[in-house]
């Protein structure tokens, strides 16, 4: 079973078939760049698929082809027009080289939430890159999109997402209890949320 709340990334199952497909904004940040997907990125795919948890998480193929790679791209990019999400691909500005990837999920749109999930190759880690993106990301979808609430679910082994999360102005809410089927193995996730500030 592919997960849909950690990575975030929806499963094929869930695509509605609109006419009108979702517009990705591009957006900035002072090192970064979020836009599209294109086939330039497949390096990306190929450097994730050997990470030990992207493919637990998401559709990235854990065994990596030329051709399985194309084919995660193309299912990001579908994503607007099956109106699941926003599927951005994080790049650097100096060179808009594809570093990482986050999403926006809004298949609880119509009860003011959306999901976020985000990676990052392991050559770009370490670096607060994953909190900068998700600041630029979460802001944007609370002040564009139909959303109060943005949420992120992460183990409790993953200290580096939940201090991303944080960073970026998430907030812990508690543990939901065998909550996502990861690997084969029933876990607890963490839950954290971003709401919108209304006015006073
Ligand atoms: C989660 C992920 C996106 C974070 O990427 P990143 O931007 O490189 O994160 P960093 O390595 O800069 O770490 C973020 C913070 O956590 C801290 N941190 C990381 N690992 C830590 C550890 N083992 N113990 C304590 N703190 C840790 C870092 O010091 C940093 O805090 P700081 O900025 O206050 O110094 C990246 O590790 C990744 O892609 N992992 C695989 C996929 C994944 O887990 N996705 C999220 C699923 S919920």
């Amino acid at each position: 079973m592919q997960s849909e709340q950690v990575g975030g990334e929806p499963s094929d199952m869930a695509q509605d078939e609109s006419p009108e497909p979702l517009v990705l904004p591009r957006l900035e940040t002072r090192k970064l760049i979020l836009r599209e997907f294109r086939d330039s990125d497949l390096e990306l795919i190929r450097e994730a698929s050997g990470d030990p948890l992207i493919p637990l998480i998401t559709s990235v193929p854990a065994d990596y082809t030329e051709a399985e790679g194309l084919a995660f791209i193309k299912r990001q990019q579908g994503r607007l027009t099956s109106r699941e999400g926003y599927a951005f691909v994080i790049a650097n500005r100096a060179d808009d080289r594809a570093i990482g990837a986050i999403g926006v999920w809004i298949r609880n749109i119509d009860l003011g939430r959306a999901a976020v999930g985000y990676w990052l190759g392991s050559s770009a880690r370490g670096q607060g890159t994953a909190a900068a993106a998700l600041s630029a990301v979460s802001d944007w979808a609370l002040e564009n999109l139909e959303v109060v609430r943005l949420e992120l679910f992460v183990e409790e082994w993953n200290i580096a997402s939940w201090r991303t999360a944080e960073k970026a102005g998430f907030s812990r809410e508690g543990l939901l209890r065998r909550w996502e089927l990861i690997g084969g193995v029933w876990k607890d996730l963490y839950v954290y949320s971003k709401v919108r500030e209304f006015p006073k």
